[in-house]
Order: structure tokens, then sequence, then C-alpha cells
């Protein structure tokens, strides 16, 4: 579904990605790891066209879409969950879904309702403001929001950065249950433990350069990975 041909990526002349490829069939839930600065952010970003490719190509169903408007890529269904969430904190949670929306009134309310249905946590408060929520219910809602735009594909950017393991397994249950209603998934995780949990296929980025990857239950029991990411 999403083919990554030998990607790099230079800020200033300096190379943060190395000619990484990657592919995502469509259903899977794949991961990428990999520790601060290995380029997984960047990845992400370039995918959804948000910073330039200095080389290579990106293919989404078979459409090119290297360097294409970041508006051009979302119209593909192919939305991005950033890493750090950006909830707007003077809006309200119905509000902060709206604005992830990208159709009629209409449909979007249908799919607001899908949204609840997958966190009824965010129903309970819809009316209140995004600041005022919790750590784990503001990536609840960064999500809901991605998921207001109808993805075929799902990207996301560490979403269990910063948050207590109560709130670490809800994010995580809620990934499972976003795949298992139909959306590709490319999840970038430094909890890598989760990742290669809830995974079918990994990667791991080391230095901008792919180290290692595999089908996520034999990269668990992988010496290295035991004793890179899982301090086993
Ligand atoms: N806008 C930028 N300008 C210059 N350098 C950048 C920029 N964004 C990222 N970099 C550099 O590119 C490299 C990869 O960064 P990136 O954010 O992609 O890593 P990451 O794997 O997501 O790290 P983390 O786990 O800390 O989020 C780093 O060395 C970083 O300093
Ligand atoms: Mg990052």
């Amino acid at each position: 579904m999403l083919e990554l041909d030998n990607v790099s990526i230079a800020y200033n002349g300096v190379k943060a990605v190395k000619g990484v490829s990657i592919s995502v069939v469509e259903g899977s839930l794949v991961t990428l790891i990999g520790s601060n600065g290995a380029g997984k952010t960047s990845l992400l970003r370039a995918i959804s066209g948000l910073v330039k490719v200095s080389g290579g190509e990106i293919t989404f169903k078979g459409t090119r879409i290297t360097n294409e408007r970041p508006n051009k890529i979302v119209a593909q269904r192919l939305v991005h969950c950033p890493e750090g969430r950006h909830v707007f904190p003077r809006l309200s949670v119905e509000e902060n879904l709206r604005a992830g929306s990208h159709v009629s009134r209409k449909t979007s309310a249908q799919v607001m309702g899908e949204v609840y249905a997958l966190f009824p946590r965010l129903e309970e408060r819809r009316r209140q403001l995004g600041q005022s929520l919790s750590g784990g219910e503001q990536q609840m809602l960064a999500i809901g929001r991605a998921l207001m735009a109808q993805p075929r594909m799902l990207l996301l950017d560490e979403p269990s950065l910063g948050l207590a393991p109560l709130a670490v397994q809800s994010v995580f249950d809620a990934i499972e249950r976003i795949k298992s209603l139909g959306t590709t998934v490319l999840l970038v995780e430094q909890n890598a433990h989760l990742a290669l949990k809830v995974s079918d296929y990994a990667y791991v980025l080391e230095r901008g350069s792919l180290r290692l990857q595999g089908p996520s239950a034999e990269l668990a029991d992988s010496e290295e990975v035991r004793k890179a990411y899982l301090g086993i």
C-alpha cells in the first residue's frame, strides 16, 4: 500500500535519513522503532509531505506522492497524527475533532460518532477544552482528530510518549481496534516492547539507516533487539 524506495532526507545538507526502503502491506500494522534522533519523525513527515526528500521515491496505492503537497496527500486518505499531539488548547474536544474533518458537516457528524464509539471518554468530555484533558485523553483526541479524515492509512508518531502505564495501555488498545476496523497503520514508537507486540512487521532505524527488519515476533526474539531495545 505504501512504498518507500531508497528515501533520503537532508537538513541544510546534513543527511538525517540515508536511503531507507520500507513497505507497508494494506491492512497491516507496521512499526518503526529506533532511538532518539534515528530519523523516525523525519520519515513520517516526508511521507505526509511536510519535509522534502532529497532522494528516492514514495508511492501510496500505486500513485507517486514524493514531495507532493500535504493537502494532496491527506486527500488520498493518508493521514498523519504528529508527535507531541498538538491538540488545540482553547478549542473544545468537539471543535478539535471537527478541525480534522475535510468533508461535509453531515458526513463529519457520522464520522464523529465512530470516533466517539472508539473513545467514549472523548464523548463524555466533548464540551471540555483541549487544555483541560489529561495526557492520555489528549492523545486519544489527537488520534480521533486524525480519524476524522477517514484514513485508509494512519501514520502515528510516538503516541505513548510521556504517558502513564495505564494510559499507554489504553492508547495501544485503541491502535489495535483501529487496525481491526480496517485501517492500515504505520506506528513510530520508542516503546519497542509494546510496539513489537501489537505489530505484524517491524523496522529498526539507527542513525538514519535501516538496521533490521522482519516479522515483529521474530524481531522481539532476536538477541540484538532484546539487548538494544528491550533491555533484556
Ligand atoms: N527541522 C530540522 N532541522 C534540522 N535538523 C533536523 C530537523 N528535524 C530533525 N532534524 C535532525 O534530524 C535527525 C533525525 O530527527 P528525527 O526527529 O527524525 O528523529 P526521531 O527518530 O524522530 O527522534 P525522536 O525519537 O527523538 O523523536 C536528528 O539528528 C535531528 O536533529
Ligand atoms: Mg520523533
